[in-house]
């Protein structure tokens, strides 16, 4: 059996955790790959709505399997948090929550340190999320972490010696050494974390493969914010691509079935980075207001602007997307015209390759489409679509060179289209 993905090809927030929880029903097993808390994915159905920050969205269907793997850097306070308000509302999540020994933690202190590598950056901070996420990644890779796993065996001393050289960094850099309050507060989390299942998800999903089972792989964040592809520096510190399903769960690449790529049918960023097709003017903010763009972790006000098709092309092409999904297109139900850029201008120069750099000279090359001018949010079927919708749709996919196959047209569970060609 192939595992799926699905991961965001924009700056996050492309509307993930709705499509995930909408096609849970379809598999045996949901799996996070990659990022921590500074994901936020919302979900509503049956007049309510939630955010989920570590816990994978298909948390909220009956039975599915749910696992946090390798790739994830998690909080324990905030997992903690987390998981007692899905229980409070009558998720059984000890139940069907698994959790790789792999996983990294993150520390009080390393929330220190995001805090105090943002205040030196000044001026070019990165306008992180502050949940520690960079500098837990770091430890990772400097080989200073501690996982999931070490809390079984002599944790405290590991603890004490990773919590030692943080404080020394903090001195160094001027920031905020006092955790004492945090790390009690931490320390109870971690007893609470010891009560769920921890697992080698490596081999727990890799033999489900093998028994036939059918994994969906949830992305966190988008392409653009990617450490490696994404606008660097101002992105996080993970692969959100593709490929940080194969490390971030333990599956081969030849494992990978269907990738599918999700955006909105225009584009947002949360956070500082360049953003050519960005919009400062009414229409910037008409968007904004429509399409209630502020961060459902931070509540900050997310930068809006017209879809980016250079951009998406190059996400489409690093993830190997074999169908997209397109969210939020009833936000421009009421929109005379709709852009699209189609290629830059890089120096005065046309290209329709997504350049090094996108910091400067960067002139989007926009295509004007006309508005469908009709309220999409009741449409229960493809056949529904007004004709200039349809105009979009077909030039969307011919300018991307694959199919759109869902389409959503609300926030809501049941707002989500499901077209004939959507194959699994
Ligand atoms: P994620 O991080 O990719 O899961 O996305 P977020 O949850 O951060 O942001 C997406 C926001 O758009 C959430 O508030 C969703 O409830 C909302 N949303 C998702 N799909 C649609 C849609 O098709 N139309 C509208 N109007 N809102 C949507
Ligand atoms: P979901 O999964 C949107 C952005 C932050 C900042 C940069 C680095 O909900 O789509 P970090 O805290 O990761 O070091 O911040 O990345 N960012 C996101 N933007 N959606 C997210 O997650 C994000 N996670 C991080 O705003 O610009
Ligand atoms: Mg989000």
């Amino acid at each position: 059996m192939k595992v799926d993905v699905l991961l965001g090809l924009q700056w996050g927030d492309e509307g993930k955790g709705k499509v995930v929880d909408v096609l849970t029903p379809r598999y045996d097993v949901v799996a996070r790959f990659q990022g921590g808390p500074n994901a936020g994915h919302t979900l509503e159905f049956e007049g309510k709505k939630y955010v989920l920050r570590s816990i994978p969205s298909g948390i909220f269907q009956d039975g599915q399997v749910n696992i946090i793997g390798n790739g994830v850097v998690l909080d324990p306070v905030l997992f903690r948090e987390e998981a007692e308000a899905l229980e409070q509302s009558g998720v059984d999540i000890k139940k069907i929550l698994k959790i790789s020994k792999k996983a990294h933690l993150i520390m009080p202190t390393h929330r220190l340190l995001d805090a105090a590598n943002e205040k030196r950056k000044g001026a070019s901070k990165i306008g992180t999320t502050g949940k520690g996420i960079g500098p837990t990644y770091t430890d990772k890779v400097s080989r200073n972490g501690l996982r999931v796993g070490d809390i079984f065996h002599d944790f405290k001393a590991k603890y004490e010696a990773a919590k030692a050289k943080h404080i020394d960094m903090l001195t160094m850099l001027g920031g905020d050494t006092d955790v004492a309050e945090l790390e009690a507060k931490w320390m109870d989390a971690i007893e609470y974390l010891k009560t769920y299942e921890i697992i080698d998800s490596e081999h727990y999903i890799n033999k489900l493969l093998s028994n036939g089972k059918k994994v969906l792989c949830e992305g966190a964040q988008g392409t653009m914010l990617d450490v490696d592809f994404g606008s660097y520096p101002f992105v996080t510190s993970s692969n959100t691509i593709c490929a940080g399903a194969c490390t971030g769960l333990g599956v081969a690449p030849n494992r990978i079935g269907e990738v599918y790529g999700i955006f909105k049918a225009y584009c947002t960023r949360v956070g500082s980075g360049p953003f050519p097709t960005e919009l400062f003017d009414e229409t910037g903010k008409k968007i904004r207001d429509i399409g209630h763009e502020y961060g459902a972790v931070t509540g900050r006000e997310r930068r809006c602007g017209w879809v980016d098709l250079v951009a998406l092309r190059y996400s489409i092409m690093l993830n190997g997307v074999t169908q997209l999904i397109m969210m939020k297109s009833d936000v421009l139900d009421t929109f005379a015209t709709i852009k699209a850029c189609v290629a830059y201008k890089v120096n005065g120069e046309e290209t329709r390759d997504f350049p090094y750099s996108i910091e400067d000279n960067i002139e989007p090359v926009y295509k004007e489409l006309p508005g469908w001018n009709t309220d999409m949010t009741s449409i229960k079927s493809e056949d529904e679509f007004p004709e200039a919708f349809k105009t979009y749709v077909a030039f969307l996919e011919n300018e991307l060179q694959v199919p759109i196959t869902i389409l959503s047209v609300g926030p809501d569970r049941e707002q989500t289209i499901v077209r004939k060609s959507f194959a699994k």
